[in-house]
């Protein structure tokens, strides 16, 4: 079932979720089945529990091989339950960032480049990756909701945020 995406602006996109604790549960499975509904309906590279108001520390993304976006890396589809991040290196990288619950901006955020990341999958089997790119991005982003921190709070220079289609008035069809 397609679900609410909470905006900018409601407290609930600001609490800490609180862990899963148990697994192969039927509610875990249906949340799972509205995130992906949901996420799939907006057209969104990945969607946190709290924005459709469930507060557990579950995530999905995962981005297609599209060929508007050439630039863009795939990510596989991924269910991540209880994540942890783990830093890999110092560096940063600035990229461009979007999110279901800030429809229509964009904003310039540093991430680390490198990490490896931890959790389970609806099973409850473990799953462990090192990411980088895109891919470390969008776990941390979507990581983030889980800790109640939206992209916009990580922007150091302001004047990088505004609205997609005056940013990148080639893509606005794409949105
Ligand atoms: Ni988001």
């Amino acid at each position: 079932m397609i679900r609410d995406i909470l905006r900018m602006g409601d407290a609930r996109l600001l609490a800490r979720a609180r862990e899963v604790e148990r697994f192969a549960t039927r509610e875990l499975e249906a949340l799972l089945d509205d995130m992906r509904d949901t996420m799939r309906a907006a057209d969104g590279a990945g969607l946190a529990a709290p924005q459709i108001g469930v507060p557990l520390r579950v995530v999905i993304f995962g981005v297609e091989a599209n060929p508007r976006y050439p630039d863009v890396e795939p990510v596989p589809y991924t269910e991540l339950i209880n994540p942890v991040l783990t830093p890999l290196t110092d560096e940063e990288e600035e990229g461009w960032e979007g999110c279901l619950s800030v429809p229509g901006l964009r904003g310039l955020v540093p991430r680390c480049t490198r990490l490896r990341y931890e959790g389970s999958d609806p099973a409850g089997r473990r799953i462990v990756r090192e990411v980088d790119g895109f891919h470390a991005r969008v776990v941390q982003h979507e990581c983030d909701h889980l800790d109640g921190i939206l992209y916009p709070q990580r922007i150091r220079d302001l004047r990088k945020f505004g609205f997609t289609e005056v940013l990148f008035p080639e893509r606005a069809a794409g949105e």
